[in-house]
């Protein structure tokens, strides 16, 4: 059975391409996904994606996760500096998480510099736009198969 790995976008990630691009650059997020799925295939995995302005879609999504896929890949957008429920959820399901995000929040306003679901992770990517992604789906594969 082929490995499977979720990849969860958060709230405004939709907006890809438009939002601010001088910080997330003009690549949309069907353009990602489009990455994402070709590296997914060149690597031999499944790939599901899946994005959501609504916490409790987030949630849902990753609590219907535990025992489905051998890893989560989360940009959480701004739920990240927010969400315990997300934290307890990435908890709850028992899957090796690796955080993603576009830009380097350590670079950006102090209220980016926390995240609240990096406890949960086993280890955080930012910083280099869409291939944070790329860079994640590497790191999940590498922990599925070890
Ligand atoms: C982001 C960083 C967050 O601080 C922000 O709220 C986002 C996008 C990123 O990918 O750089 O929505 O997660």
């Amino acid at each position: 059975m082929s490995i499977r790995i979720l990849v969860l976008h958060g709230p405004n990630l939709n907006m890809l391409g438009l939002r601010e691009p001088d910080i997330y650059g003009t690549t949309t997020l069907a353009d990602v996904n489009d990455r994402i799925a070709a590296l997914a295939q060149e690597l031999g995995v499944e790939v599901d994606t899946f994005q959501s302005n609504h916490e409790g879609q987030l949630v849902d999504k990753i609590q219907a996760a535990r025992g489905q896929y051998a890893a989560l890949i989360i940009n959480a957008g701004a739920y990240t500096h927010t969400s315990v429920a997300l934290l307890d959820a990435i908890l709850s399901a028992e899957l090796p998480t690796i955080e993603v995000h576009l830009s380097n929040l350590y670079k950006r306003e102090p209220f980016r510099h926390h995240s609240y679901i990096a406890s949960a992770a086993v280890g955080q990517i930012c910083g280099f736009g869409a291939d944070s992604y790329l860079l994640g789906l590497r790191a999940a594969v590498a922990l599925a198969q070890s």
